[in-house]
């Protein structure tokens, strides 16, 4: 138990955390045509999202800002073109199922028994407005949020700490309220640090980022968040 009865409010990171990211690049290979893609598609995966990342970082330490949707095809341009894929019908695919993206299996389940223990709860996105509503909507978890904040409320990328206060800004929460969850290291990482409570889902078995907050609670998944409250 975290704290018990302390807790009102469970804030999700959305891509990587309910959004399966990797989810795009590997339909995109199952598809009818698509060998060339076979080998390569985790590792393209992966250099998409690093890169997308790393430009959210960038910009936000030059304060030149953009929305997540020009990071997203800026890092797709940079993994493609270090893949040697130098196809536009391929990026066009790409970028298309990026706003389909299928949410991992416990999603729906974990949001429908956080409802249940009466949770207000929460999407806290680097997405845009229209890029989150696509992936809400496709996944069919609409109904479990009681609100979907963007960073382009603040006009900067997240761990900018005016992202999280857009938190308490839309519910009135005190940090300690907050339950929040990011598969990201160092969201999860700069959360902890601006006084929320944090689980990072560590799916892939990393090592802890080495940054001045660490995440309270580490899981493989979202099955056992109920568990914490
Ligand atoms: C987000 C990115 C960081 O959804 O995954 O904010």
């Amino acid at each position: 138990m975290t704290q018990a009865g302390k807790i009102t409010t469970c804030v999700f990171d959305a891509y990587g955390t309910l959004f399966d990211v990797s989810a795009a690049a590997r339909r995109a290979a199952e598809a009818p045509g698509q060998q060339a893609l076979a080998g390569v598609w985790p590792a393209l995966s992966a250099d998409w999202r690093r890169k997308q990342l790393e430009y959210s970082w960038l910009r936000a330490v030059t304060g030149d800002h953009c929305s997540f949707w020009q990071v997203t095809q800026d890092g797709l341009d940079w993994a493609m073109e270090r893949h040697g894929l130098d196809d536009p019908e391929l990026r066009e695919t790409l970028l298309g199922l990026y706003w389909e993206l299928s949410a991992y299996p416990e999603v729906p389940k974990l949001l429908a028994t956080l409802k249940a223990q009466g949770q207000t709860c929460a999407i806290l996105s680097n997405g845009s407005p229209d890029m989150l509503e696509g992936a809400v909507s496709s996944a069919g978890i609409e109904g479990y949020l009681d609100a979907v904040l963007s960073v382009e409320d603040v006009g900067v990328f997240k761990p900018a700490r005016a992202v999280y206060d857009l938190v308490g800004q839309r519910f009135g929460t005190e940090p300690g309220e907050v339950l929040f969850v990011s598969s990201n290291g160092w969201d999860a990482g700069s959360a902890a640090a601006y006084g929320f409570h944090t689980v990072w889902v560590n799916r892939a078995g990393e090592p802890v980022d080495r940054l001045p907050g660490r995440p309270q609670h580490v899981m493989r998944d979202l099955t056992t968040i109920p568990e914490l409250l």
